[in-house]
């Protein structure tokens, strides 16, 4: 008998295509601590991948849900109108990002999210190719064209071809494994002359394409941030070609780059915005944010779905922007970002393990190699890292296409004393990895 049985009877029950990062059965969370079944206790760098951004258990959000679950928590919007729905959909149109009208549809998940933010494209522009990029993650929840926009073969796409048709793919600037082999700012954006001249010449003339769907910082491809200039050019030739630019702020909005949507880095706007994960904290919930003058133009009653924008998740979601707001938690991801940043510089200093280090905010990651000059991914030891990790009582998670990119998303209300608990423990474990 294994000293958690709960993961036997996952063995036993529950289908092997779900994978599982941490072996472990948690029983309870409080802001950025988790126990498990037997009360061991975890520092939690994942808040189950970005979304528990204003902890475990925060008693706000408990209020707030538990206030709408005695009032009600389910008519469906194409049944009847309800407060929570629209209060929520103002409230989004107005911090969404740049200033133009915005108007929202509320669903259940990122994967949806995506759905539906390529529906509208394809729906309001009569046009129907979609370029996304390579080492990119738009959702796998869905058969569509969240899947298909999915810039990473394995594992998400084995065995399920045929994809949906109508997406090409690009290389996103990912300078520390630039594609074209350059140095950056030296490039001159190399990647963005191979997107304006190459691609469009010879895969898909610019009236052919409805949309691009791009993160800013890549979040499952390794946290891949953009350069500025790059988005900004490139949305000069879309809006140039009549292009729309969806903003995939699913796993980097709400705060965690230090800005509300990781887009305003770049002073852009977006001309739909989607985003999931931290929006209800945890409670499901995706919103499509678009610019009013676009969705204008959508066909009634082709978008919906029975749950979507359940009265229980926009009422934590009205809580959650209420409270990013009042306690400034933009300002508190960009300074838990620099305690975050310096310590793990610290570790490039000191480990040669660590290939290179980069994020935005607290989003923030490490890389890595083997080697610094080969840059071959570690892919092994980063999986050792968080073993160890979870052994010493740290719960991290890792990205990449070659996963050997270990991510931190603890919540932005952690406390810094368990932030640098954590960090310490994840500097411990690279030492240990490193020595074997
Ligand atoms: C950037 C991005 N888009 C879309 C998704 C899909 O979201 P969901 O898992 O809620 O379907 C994810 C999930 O990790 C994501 O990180």
């Amino acid at each position: 008998m294994s000293l958690d049985p709960y993961i036997d009877m996952r063995g036993k029950y529950v289908m092997r295509g779900i994978a599982l990062y941490h072996p472990i059965t948690v029983e309870r969370g409080e802001n950025a601590v988790l126990y498990d079944v037997n009360g061991r206790r975890y520092v939690d760098f994942t808040s189950g991948v970005g979304v528990t951004t204003l902890g475990h258990a925060n008693p706000e959000l408990v209020r707030a849900a538990e206030e709408q679950l005695r009032r009600l928590w389910h008519i469906c919007f194409m049944v009847a109108n309800y407060r929570p729905y629209v209060e929520l959909a103002e409230r989004l149109a107005k911090i969404a990002p740049g200033p133009s009208e915005k108007q929202v549809l509320l669903q259940n998940s990122g994967s949806e999210a995506t759905e539906n933010a390529i529906k509208i494209a394809r729906q309001v522009t009569g046009k129907t190719v979609v370029v996304s990029y390579e080492n990119s993650f738009h959702g796998r929840g869905t058969y569509g064209f969240a899947l298909a926009a999915t810039g990473k073969y394995k594992p998400y796409k084995v065995g399920l071809e045929p994809m949906m048709p109508g997406i090409e793919f690009i290389p996103y600037p990912y300078c520390y494994r630039c594609p074209f082999k350059h140095e950056y700012p030296q490039c001159s954006l190399a990647c963005l002359d191979y997107v304006r001249k190459w691609f469009t010449y010879t895969r898909v003339p610019p009236e052919r394409i409805a949309a691009f769907i791009m993160e800013m910082i890549q979040g499952e491809g390794g946290f891949v941030v953009a350069p500025v200039d790059y988005v900004r050019e490139l949305k000069k030739f879309l809006d140039e070609h009549g292009i729309l630019l969806i903003d995939d702020e699913v796993q980097s909005g709400w705060a965690r780059t230090g800005r509300m949507w990781a887009v305003e880095h770049y002073g852009v706007e977006p001309d739909v915005m989607i985003t999931a994960k931290a929006i209800a904290n945890g409670l499901p919930l995706s919103a499509i944010v678009s610019k009013k003058e676009i969705v204008d133009k959508t066909y009634p009653g082709s978008f919906g779905g029975t749950y979507g924008g359940n009265p229980v998740s926009c009422a934590v979601a009205l809580k959650v922007i209420e409270i990013m707001l009042r306690d400034k938690l933009p300002e508190r991801a960009m300074s838990l970002g620099q305690v975050v940043r310096k310590r793990l510089n610290e570790m490039f200093e000191r480990h040669e393990l660590v290939g290179d280090v980069r994020g935005l905010g607290v989003m923030q990651a490490i890389e890595l190699v083997k080697d610094r000059k080969t840059k071959e991914p570690a892919t092994d030891e980063a999986s050792k890292v968080l073993s160890k990790a979870r052994e010493k009582g740290l719960l991290l998670l890792r990205a990449g296409i070659h996963l050997n990119v270990v991510r931190l998303l603890p919540p932005l209300t952690i406390e810094e004393e368990l932030l640098n608990e954590g960090l310490d423990i994840l500097e411990e474990s690279l030492k240990e990895v490193e020595v074997k």
